[in-house]
């Protein structure tokens, strides 16, 4: 099988945690991210760190990889960097999208919309789509997502991206139906609240929010990054061969615990 895997999203939070924990099992990282200011230089210590792990088996885009021209222009540059193998695994884990709600100061417009649901959500189909038509996912390939409690529960300023993770989970589940036969799998990891760069932009209030979820959560913390890349790694191996079409909880039991 390959020896490569494609994060969408890969340097920060869960995707850069995903990154380092997938070169140390051994596999070559190509990776899309979206950076500027402060969070560029948090992309440049991760990827130097995922080149150092990989001893530079590790390649790094900052650009818009939601946008189709991306993919038209980088897929035959990732079939150059595999030799033509089939990814391991396409993993998206972009965190891009307005926050904010249906009604009141700021009311969500159709631009924000679609824009969000895009990146969020169908840019994941476009780009198995075609890696799929380019030959690059195959038997023994993943498909993975990351979604959230939001895909179930209503929450401030959430409602935009509560929409892309339910049309992303239908993509995911639909991926899994039509390419199962071929040894293709879809999955979700639904990750509990987890302080990252993204959470910071949900809410003015994600301090609070990571207090109480401590409180609720069984385990009595937050999930972490390094949490999640263990899940995905674990669902690379072959005995995770036939989990598809799922969602996966990585979150301490969270979404089972009832708030107070
Ligand atoms: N943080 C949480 O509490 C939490 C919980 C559940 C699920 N998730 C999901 O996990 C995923 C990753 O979020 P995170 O918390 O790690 O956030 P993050 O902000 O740390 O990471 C987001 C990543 O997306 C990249 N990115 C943004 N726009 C992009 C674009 N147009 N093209 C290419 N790359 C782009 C960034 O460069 C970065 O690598 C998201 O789908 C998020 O909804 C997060």
């Amino acid at each position: 099988m390959s020896e490569w895997v494609l994060l969408l999203g890969g340097s920060t939070g869960h995707g850069a945690a995903t990154a380092k924990r997938l070169s140390r099992d051994g596999y070559g990282v190509i990776a899309f991210h979206f950076d500027r200011g402060d969070a560029k230089k948090i992309a440049e210590a991760t990827i130097a760190e995922v080149n150092k792990i990989t001893k530079g088996r590790c390649h790094y885009f900052n650009t818009n990889a939601t946008s189709e021209d991306t993919m038209d222009k980088f897929i035959p540059k990732i079939k150059e960097i595999t030799k033509g193998k089939p990814l391991k695994l396409l993993l998206h884990s972009i965190a891009f999208g307005t926050t904010t709600n249906f009604f009141g100061e700021k009311p969500v417009t159709q631009r924000q919309m679609d824009m969000t649901v895009h990146v969020m959500g169908n840019s994941l189909l476009y780009w198995t789509q075609k890696l799929y038509d380019s030959e690059l996912l195959a038997s023994g390939s993943r498909v993975i997502g990351l979604t959230s409690e939001g895909n179930y529960l209503a929450m401030e300023g959430y409602g935009p991206v509560s929409v892309a993770k339910v049309a992303m989970e239908a993509i995911i589940r639909q991926i899994g139906w039509e390419l199962g036969e071929l040894g293709i799998t879809a999955n979700a990891v639904q990750a509990g609240i987890t302080p990252t760069r993204a959470l910071t932009k949900i809410t003015e209030k994600w301090e609070e929010w990571v207090e109480s979820t401590k409180r609720r959560n069984p385990m009595r913390r937050t999930t972490t990054p390094e949490d999640v890349a263990g899940t995905i790694s674990m669902l690379l191996m072959a005995e995770a061969d036939f989990i598809n079409c799922s969602i996966i909880y990585c979150d301490g039991g969270e979404s089972r615990s009832g708030t107070f």
